[in-house]
């Protein structure tokens, strides 16, 4: 049986991923310095699995310390790398923070990888990579463009640390580019835990249907689109993680003709934040306060995912509807609410 080691697998995507791998009949350790995540995770991930995943609470940025974890735990066959500091808005202030947590943990974890001949390694990467567009839906061809946010920097920057590494060293690595994830699991035993305000549209409208939050800001009508509000790709965190799981074996197997490859995770569908608001109203019965005021600076009009490669190459396509989506984010509110 293999192991894998699933960095920030106690987070919003990683403990999906979690549940999807042991649920594939993986070993799973986590390493999570739970920064933005909370230990009762571990509780919800093992009431789903009836598998309690090995656990280590470490800073990446440890450099003794993720150097003598791999020293004790000799038998890691693979490496999911979740961890990171993710706020677009939060990294224009922190630049230096975004670079050392995102960039140094993923230059150690390299490291012990090379060191210990793990060669099979997922990253998460972010469709904001792709920036404004130039064509729709988006394919992996699209350039990347300069990155608007230092946070986005990150992610451009780690994909070519990784390739560059891939080149010289027996590693194999995939990088998936999550479009915009959403919802939570089907138990409601683990979602998504937003700290503060959310920035994210979807937490912000399930905050708002509880009464957390007085009102949705929706930012902007203007963009040229057909309601004029700005289009995304909102993919299921359930399906999101899956793909992590289908890419691992297509490296494990050595189905892939190159050592580094890029894959679009999206649902290829577009939808518009006023589209999300009224789907979600429809679906939960909830009726959400909402005003538009002014676009978000930084906001890009319209982003979906071409997932023909995805499709073809990973035999992986999400199949949860945004309606599922929004109600299984709505249905894990309800339950956190209840729990406070
Ligand atoms: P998250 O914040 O919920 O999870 C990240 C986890 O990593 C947290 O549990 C945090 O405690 C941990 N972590 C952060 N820095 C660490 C460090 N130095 N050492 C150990 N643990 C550390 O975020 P998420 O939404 O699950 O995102 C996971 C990954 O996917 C990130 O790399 C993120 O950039 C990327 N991504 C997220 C989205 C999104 O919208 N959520 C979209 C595209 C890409
Ligand atoms: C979605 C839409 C907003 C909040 C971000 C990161 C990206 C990736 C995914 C990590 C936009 C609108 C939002 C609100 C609103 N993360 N909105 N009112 O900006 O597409 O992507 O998360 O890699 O890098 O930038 O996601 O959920 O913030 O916004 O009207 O209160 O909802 O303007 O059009 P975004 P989001």
């Amino acid at each position: 049986m293999k192991r894998i080691l699933v960095t920030g697998g106690l987070g919003y995507i990683g403990s999906h991923t979690v549940v999807e791998l042991q649920e594939a009949g993986y070993e799973v350790s986590i390493i999570d310095n739970l920064s933005n995540s909370s230990i009762d995770v571990l509780d919800g991930i093992t009431r789903i699995s009836n598998k309690r995943p090995h656990f280590k609470q470490l800073d990446l940025r440890d450099k003794k310390g993720l150097s003598d974890y791999f020293e004790v735990h000799q038998n890691i066959d693979g490496v999911i790398h979740f961890a990171a500091s993710k706020a677009v808005g939060e990294s224009v202030e922190k630049p230096l923070f975004y670079y050392e947590n995102n960039i140094t943990s993923l230059i150690y974890l390299l490291q012990n990888c090379t060191k210990h001949n793990i060669d099979h390694f997922i990253f998460s990467s972010s469709c904001t990579v792709y920036g404004e567009p130039d064509r729709l839906p988006i394919t992996e061809e699209a350039p990347v463009k300069l990155a608007i946010s230092p946070y986005g920097n990150t992610k451009q920057i780690s994909e070519e640390i990784i390739q560059d590494l891939c080149k010289i060293s027996d590693i194999r690595s995939i990088a998936l580019r999550y479009f915009n994830p959403i919802g939570a699991h089907p138990t409601s035993e683990i979602g998504e835990l937003p700290l503060g305000i959310p920035q994210n549209l979807v937490p912000f409208i399930t905050q708002t249907a509880a009464g957390v939050r007085e009102q949705l800001s929706v930012f902007g009508d203007d963009y040229n689109t057909p309601d004029g509000s700005c289009i995304r790709d909102y993919i299921h965190v359930v399906d999101l993680a899956k793909a992590h799981v289908v890419a691992l074996k297509r490296i494990i197997d050595k189905k892939e003709m190159v050592s580094f490859e890029i894959f679009n995770i999206g649902t290829g569908q577009g939808n518009s934040v006023l589209e999300v608001v009224h789907a979600f109203e429809k679906v939960t019965g909830q009726k959400i306060n909402y005003k538009i005021v002014n676009r978000r600076p930084g906001d890009v009009t319209s982003v979906y995912a071409d997932t023909k490669k995805a499709n073809s190459e990973l035999h992986w396509k999400a199949e949860l509807t945004l309606e599922e989506a929004l109600l299984s984010a709505w249905k894990w509110e309800q339950k956190i609410r209840n729990n406070n």
